[in-house]
């Protein structure tokens, strides 16, 4: 009975911060679609008004991550994700209303700092609240969210293509961002950044309601009081205690995007287009792709705690390879897809798309919010996140511009290749998290001291 309701209140407090990541799935997915409307009104669009409208949002992260990372460490994890939420419904209404095109840049700009903020303070919030043993499943729920809110986009922008209305495509946002609000409300603030500010009453309530009768909660609060003792600073990060996890962090986060990730989700229907598919067939592909990307993340969040993150690491990684040197294998023949080319083509990309979807996508989040010490988590947490935004800019900058110089066949073998080095990067520094405390974590990996 006490453990059903543990179960309840953990998957709530879960559920509840995992709308942030539906709301960063769907913020960073609906623009590939309504950009086909957008292009057409306040006069039209240039492309690189366009590119402003899409990459905007990205600079927007960036700034989000590291005022999110602050925030969350100074006023805690619930007040950030409740102002955060409140960011949400700002910046979607005012898309959505946006009477001149300034606005709605400065729309996306709003958007993409909540998109930012959530990123990273939604993996850190559950996997404080959560237990060791289910600690992969559940921080993992943010990335299942992420790809739930793409999908979502796909489906509405797909749903919408009739009448056009990109207005409603941005505003749908509103509903599950009000919700998100509404939810932190009621949840507890994460019991570990209590202990960090010294309020363990507070923390000693919150973790009756998230453990259970196996756990020892007296000696995880002093435990963390323990490893909660240091300065938080940038400097901190640079020590040669927190050195070797934030290199990991920030090696994980540009290598998530360097290998071409969003390519593939922003800009899928363009290159199938370009490629000879007529527009409802790309669209369609792009939704197959979104559909992939969430069944295999079901999995993840499934095996994550039972095989580990090195295996799924690893072999998620691995078949990202394959999947690039696919789609490469089509454009051999030219730019230009039709037949059999087009076919192997859409297949790499799926395959491509669904092993990400299994080891790289979900492995980042979780581990960024795993590796770091209790006092400078959430600032090397930011710092980590805002390289991945970071990452993702400059890929989704360049993208077209470099399908254009080095064609399709060389763009593929290039996100191939450093899908190679990340391979060989993780399988030797990576570490295992799996089953262990928070605190096991900080402790081994001061030890180890890797460099
Ligand atoms: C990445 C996003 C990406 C998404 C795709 C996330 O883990 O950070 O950039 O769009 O996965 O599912």
């Amino acid at each position: 009975m006490a453990d059903r309701h543990v179960r309840m209140a953990i998957g709530l407090t879960s559920g509840t911060a995992a709308l942030g990541g539906l709301l960063f799935g769907y913020d960073t997915g609906v623009v590939s679609g309504a950009l086909l409307f957008l292009k057409k009104e306040f006069g039209g669009l240039s492309s690189f008004q366009q590119e402003l409208v899409t990459s905007l949002l990205l600079v927007g992260c960036m700034v989000g991550a590291f005022a999110g990372g602050r925030a969350a460490d100074r006023v805690g994890r619930r007040p950030t994700l409740a102002v955060t939420a409140l960011t949400f419904v700002g910046g979607v209404l005012l898309a959505a209303f946006a009477p001149d095109f300034p606005l709605l840049l400065l729309a996306r700009f709003i958007i993409g700092l909540a998109v930012g903020t959530s990123s990273m303070v939604v993996p850190l919030y559950i996997g404080e609240m959560a237990p060791a043993r289910v600690r992969g499943g559940l921080v993992s729920l943010n990335q299942l969210a992420v790809t739930v809110g793409i999908l979502a986009a796909y489906l509405v922008d797909y749903g919408l293509s009739g009448s056009g209305d990109w207005r409603l495509m941005f505003g749908l946002a509103a509903i599950p961002a009000i919700v998100l609000f509404i939810g932190m409300l009621f949840q507890n603030e994460s019991p570990h950044w209590l202990i960090s500010q010294d309020r363990d009453d507070e923390a000693r309530r919150a973790l009756q309601r998230l453990r259970g009768p196996e756990d020892d909660v007296e000696a995880e609060i002093e435990e963390v009081r323990r490893l909660g003792q240091r300065k938080n600073s940038y400097r901190e990060l640079l020590s040669p205690k927190v050195r070797p996890a934030l290199i990991i962090g920030v090696a994980l986060a540009v290598f998530q995007q360097i290998t071409g990730v969003n390519t593939v989700i922003y800009y899928a229907p363009t290159l199938l287009q370009g490629a000879g598919l007529g527009s409802s067939s790309a669209i369609l592909a792009e939704v197959c792709v979104g559909g992939v990307n969430v069944i295999l993340t079901i999995i993840a969040v499934w095996l994550m705690d039972r095989v580990g993150r090195r295996p799924l690491l690893l072999i998620g990684t691995s078949g990202m390879l394959i999947g690039l040197l696919t789609v490469a294998s089509a454009f051999l023949g030219g730019d230009h897809l039709t037949g059999a080319r087009a076919v192997i083509a859409i297949i790499g990309l799926m395959w491509f798309q669904g092993s990400f979807a299994i080891g790289l996508g979900p492995v980042f989040w979780l581990l960024i919010a795993e590796i770091y010490p209790l006092k400078v988590r959430g600032t090397a947490m930011s710092v980590a996140t805002i390289a991945n935004w970071g990452a993702d800019f400059v890929v989704t900058i360049s993208f077209l511009t470099l399908l254009n110089a080095i064609s399709g066949v060389g763009t593929f073998l290039l996100f191939a290749l450093l899908t190679l080095i990340a391979l060989v990067y993780f399988h030797v520094k990576v570490p295992e998290t799996k089953g262990q405390s928070l605190q096991t974590i900080e402790s081994e990996l001061e030890t180890a001291e890797i460099t």
